[in-house]
């Protein structure tokens, strides 16, 4: 079995809880493996460890001040930020949680996580009625929202003598999820991959327009993950929407727009992820300036279609994902959508429930393969299910 911990770095940021001493053994058994371990730790974690301990078994100095810097940069939080493959914060707790998930930065673990692009996984151990803390609750959801891995904890006896969800995930799990995480980060290296996002908006006048409710919320966290693994990523969108940088953005506004741009780029990529809600119709005649309501009573709107960007593109040779937005037969309709715009993959999802699909922050999707593969998700943080999308792209982009 392939080595995936071989030569990685890891940065592994140990906070004050019980179960810090837990990480000895996490960072003994990566060593083992090959991986160069660089150990970050609070005051509050030293009261559980030793700093000994740990540069004893990763034969690095244990980092834990922001200013007793031993880096080339002689700046370490910025130097590990940049340079690990992965940072793990085990255990993390409810202070470290709220720490980074609103932006503070005032010890050597919160400010190098800061200051990373690379992925994250945090492993929360504390008390139960603390996990179950409204606040903790809240910023857990937004880190996850941000991108964050959580390695929920599990339930079970807990150092208060109290049962309940607080226990620091076991020491497997872990290192599986550090494994995981470390074996798709450049999983997509060198592939180029389009992603429309949003909904186009199709002009009545200069200032009116036929729209639709998608926020490109979808389409953008597709763009960030296949970004993270390592893919060049094109972003057609609609959307003002934040996006990282290394993701090249084109906005646009109409389903025409959307469509010469991806007409122009679509020869030069291995797979296209049509995110986009595409407005199907617009209308026959555009005015110029602000039609003024005066004197009209009715007005009569024609509506013309609008390409289908899919079919356009049916030969392309690159792979083809589709989504499928419905309120009714969603399969027979996904399917559906599958063979007539041979498409390699459809992403079907119900926009007739407000928990999820447009403008939510959550989604829950079908996805079926031209193979005939089905991979129902949970209701999930988008960027969550932006993740399973792409880990189904995988088993068929080569
Ligand atoms: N699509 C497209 N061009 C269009 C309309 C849709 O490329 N003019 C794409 C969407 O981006 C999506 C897929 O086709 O990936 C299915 O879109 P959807 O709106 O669910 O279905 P339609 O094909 O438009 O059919 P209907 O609206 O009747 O369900």
């Amino acid at each position: 079995m392939k080595n995936i911990l071989k030569n990685k770095k890891i940065a592994l940021c140990v906070c004050g809880s019980i179960s810090a001493y837990k990480s000895v053994d996490l960072a003994s058994k990566w060593v083992q493996q090959g991986a160069d371990v660089k150990v970050l730790m609070t005051k509050s974690a030293q009261k559980f460890v030793g700093k000994a301990t740990f540069e004893g078994i990763t034969h690095n100095k244990v980092v834990d001040d922001l200013w007793n810097n031993e880096s080339d940069l002689n700046i370490d939080h910025l130097d590990i930020a940049k340079n690990s493959d992965l940072l793990i914060v085990s255990p993390i707790t409810a202070n470290m949680i709220s720490k980074i998930a609103h932006g503070v930065s005032d010890d050597i673990i919160s400010t190098t996580l800061l200051a990373t692009e690379k992925p994250i996984i945090i492993a929360p151990a504390m008390d139960g009625n603390m996990y179950d803390h409204f606040a903790v609750k809240k910023n857990i959801e937004l880190l996850k929202k941000n991108g964050v891995i959580v390695l929920e904890p599990e339930s079970g006896y807990l150092a208060s003598g109290l049962t309940g969800k607080g226990r620091l995930r076991n020491q497997e799990e872990i290192t599986a999820e550090v494994e995981r995480v470390l074996s798709i980060a450049d999983d997509l290296k060198g592939k180029n991959i389009l992603i429309s996002a949003g909904g186009t908006r199709e002009p009545i006048d200069s200032v009116r327009f036929i729209g639709n409710r998608s926020s490109g919320k979808m389409g953008h966290s597709l763009a960030e993950i296949c970004s993270q693994r390592g893919a060049n990523v094109t972003l057609v969108t609609t959307s003002n929407l934040f996006v990282p940088n290394g993701i090249k953005k084109i906005s646009v506004s109409t389903a025409e727009e959307m469509k010469v741009e991806i007409i122009n780029l679509i020869d030069s990529m291995d797979c296209i992820i049509m995110a986009a809600a595409v407005a199907d119709f617009k209308p026959e005649i555009f005015n110029e300036g602000k039609v003024k309501k005066d004197g009209i009573e009715k007005m009569e709107l024609n509506l013309v279609k609008n390409d289908d960007i899919l079919n356009l593109i049916k030969d392309s040779k690159c792979i083809k994902i589709g989504f499928a937005a419905e309120t009714s037969n969603h399969d027979e309709f996904g399917v559906n959508k599958l063979n007539s715009k041979d498409l390699d993959m459809i992403v079907i999802n119900d926009v007739s429930n407000s928990q999820i699909g447009f403008e939510s922050d959550y989604n829950q999707v079908k996805i079926i393969t031209k193979k005939g593969d089905i991979f129902k998700s949970d209701i999930e943080n988008k960027k969550i299910i932006a993740s399973n999308i792409i880990d189904k792209l995988k088993t068929i982009i080569n």
